[in-house]
């Protein structure tokens, strides 16, 4: 490992917190920051905690741009599973941050490599990623992309691996409707970021966590890229890091 920080924290309460602190000290040194999102159980204390701290006036979303990694193919904007919602629902409609400073994966789009460069042209376009967060995933996925023969460099369609719907299925009725395929920022575009912080709670994230960052590189555990990446916060609690 290189330039990794680690904070063990107590709780997913504190690690949220702790991650707070690394977006409130961007955003008071650059209010206009371009961030890049992700979603899923992990960051809800940490949306939980952006939300209290503008309220107390300590935080201003007004001028922050934020791209999210990835999104199921094929669900509308607002189906209640897709991540356009979820990010509406959780934390952008409880911000400052204005509607056309958002973007997240087109899920419906027609023509999938036009969104893809599109998208990745927005990013560039707002100066790139200043602070990226991440989950990771029980097969090292980061953003949707799932272990491979190779590290996909940009935004692209990804078929989703059975444990990745399984996974995911607590969301749904049932696992037929977990989507088979999404759209995710790719490997590249998440270690083009300027910083990244990584959010892992739960001994269930205890192996894959010592695999990704104290294991061989590989692109079979996506998230072992992260080893190379020059400004890494992981912040975990004390379940995920273990003894
Ligand atoms: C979601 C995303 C995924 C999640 C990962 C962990 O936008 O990027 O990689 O971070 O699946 O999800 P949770 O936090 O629900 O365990």
């Amino acid at each position: 490992m290189l330039h990794t920080n680690i904070i063990v924290a107590p709780t997913p309460e504190a690690v949220g917190a702790a991650a707070a602190d690394v977006f409130e000290a961007l955003i008071h040194a650059k209010p206009a920051c371009v961030i890049g999102l992700a979603t899923g159980s992990t960051p809800l204390p940490l949306y939980r905690e952006l939300i209290a701290r503008e309220k107390a006036g300590k935080l201003d979303f007004s001028r922050v741009r934020s791209a999210n990694l990835d999104e199921y193919k094929g669900l509308a904007p607002d189906h209640p599973q897709s991540y356009r919602r979820f990010m509406q629902e959780n934390l952008f409609d409880h911000i400052s941050i204005k509607p056309e400073n958002t973007i997240v994966p087109d899920g419906l789009a027609a023509d999938v490599p036009a969104m893809c460069e599109a998208y990745e042209k927005q990013i560039e376009t707002w100066g790139g990623v200043d602070l990226q967060l991440l989950g990771i995933g029980h097969d090292g996925h980061i953003g949707f992309n799932e272990p491979e023969d190779h590290f996909p460099a940009m935004t692209h369609e990804v078929a989703l691996t059975a444990m990745t719907r399984e996974a995911n299925k607590r969301f749904f009725d049932s696992l037929d409707e977990v989507p088979t395929a999404a759209f995710t920022m790719g490997i590249g575009t998440v270690m083009a970021a300027r910083k990244i912080v990584m959010v892992v709670t739960g001994a269930d994230k205890h192996d894959i966590l010592m695999q990704s960052f104290f294991g061989p590189v590989t692109p079979q555990v996506p998230a072992s890229i992260l080893q190379f990446h020059p400004d890494v916060t992981l912040i975990c609690d004390a379940a995920a890091w273990g003894k």
